[in-house]
């Protein structure tokens, strides 16, 4: 065995590939085996989900409507049919998840158009929503309806609340909404040193969904629907859920898993969890921003790495737990072969390397190390 293959078998229990290739904090795990006895009612009439809608009004203030659904697309389709008619549209950016990365099923499922945008750094404007926004009570045309737009965005950057509020400005007055793409809105609250509610919310967001799983869940999303037309706009919600195969019959076991998120009291670490977290943000921090300023301190540390590296060079600003590098192309496939990671963007020889809640400095300098010796 080279000396490149030991280091690799003693440090990389985990990769760079994705947030979503980490496990389930213990903290989940325990809250999912405390909610494992007896019987509760089904499909989210119990009491755990009930305790998880009071929770969400807690967070993110009192007019606001909850869902759970499985995964992270199904959620955001789910947010836009709720607010559409197949005659509308949604203007979003190139990069979109809904746009890219979801196999068509928001237009397939929703019937309605998406129109995108340029997006150099992955983010929105209203300048550059304005350009999509025509033909407005023409009815050879489609009618934009929602701005859509992803926190923290696909190549890791982070709007700023001012930046979502102006969008939601834009959108409001034209009689549009605000929908928030939030697989990582954890991580971008983080970065941006507010709460969830100051996030979202507070500057403008109608529809949100709320990623748990990349940030430690074993697999929850959620739909939230913001303001004083909150209920109105989630009205059909519950029965879309079902006819889309997003209801969870054992809800419980979904809303356990955010109300350890959410929980401002967390619940005693174990010495072996502590060990591997070198936790970032205070003990007593709710799970969601340890887990999302831990691994946004990793994606940190690799930048400051790569970035005394002379062959490598960061694609776009490292603003959350994404970093997003230039690497020269011999590199990649050995690279590849140790630690997997994804290329996000083949013709510009662009790497996506994705911090976790469970990646340590260990994990980094090993993987740094390794890139070295590669070059
Ligand atoms: C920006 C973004 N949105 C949504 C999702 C949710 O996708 P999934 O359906 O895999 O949970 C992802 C997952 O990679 C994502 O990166």
């Amino acid at each position: 065995m080279s000396k490149i293959a030991r280091t690799f078998a003693r440090t990389f229990a985990r990769t760079f590939a994705s947030d979503n290739n980490s496990g389930v904090h213990p903290e989940v795990l325990t809250a999912i085996a405390a909610v494992n006895t007896g019987h509760q009612v089904a499909y989210g009439d119990d009491d755990v989900t009930r305790r998880l809608e009071a929770r969400f009004r807690e967070v993110f203030g009192s007019q606001t409507e909850s869902f759970l659904a499985f995964g992270g697309t199904g959620a955001n389709i789910l947010g836009l049919m709720s607010v559409m008619r197949p005659f509308h549209a949604v203007i979003c950016s190139e990069w979109a998840h809904i746009h890219v990365d979801e196999c068509g099923g928001p237009e397939k499922l929703t019937g309605s158009k998406l129109l995108d945008v340029p997006a150099p750094l992955g983010k929105l404007t209203p300048e550059s929503v304005d350009t999509q926004y025509h033909g407005i009570g023409d009815y050879h045309h489609v009618q934009p309806r929602v701005v859509a737009i992803t926190q923290n965005t696909e190549l890791g950057t982070v709007y700023t609340r001012e930046e979502v509020q102006a969008l939601a400005d834009y959108a409001h007055e034209r009689n549009m909404m605000l929908h928030m793409d939030g697989a990582r809105i954890a991580n971008a609250a983080a970065a941006l040193g507010c709460s969830l509610r100051q996030a979202t919310a507070d500057c403008g967001v109608d529809v949100l969904t709320f990623g748990g799983t990349k940030n430690g869940l074993m697999g929850a999303e959620a739909v939230l629907f913001f303001g004083p037309e909150a209920e109105q706009r989630a009205a059909d919600f519950k029965f879309l859920r079902k006819q889309h195969a997003q209801l969870a019959s054992k809800m419980r076991f979904l809303a356990v898993q955010f109300e350890a998120l959410l929980a401002e009291n967390a619940l005693p670490l174990n010495a072996l969890a502590l060990n591997a977290l070198a936790l970032n943000a205070s003990e007593s921090a709710p799970l969601w921003l340890r887990n999302a300023s831990h691994a946004n301190a990793m994606a940190q540390l690799l930048s400051q790495e790569v970035q005394k590296i002379p062959a490598l060079k960061l694609a776009y600003p490292t603003e959350a737990n994404g970093v997003f590098v230039v690497v020269p192309r011999h590199l990649i496939e050995p690279l590849q072969q140790r630690c997997f990671f994804y290329m996000w963007n083949e013709k510009q020889s662009i790497a996506r390397w994705m911090c976790s809640w469970d990646t340590t400095e260990e994990d980094v300098q090993g993987f740094v190390a390794m890139v070295k010796e590669l070059l």
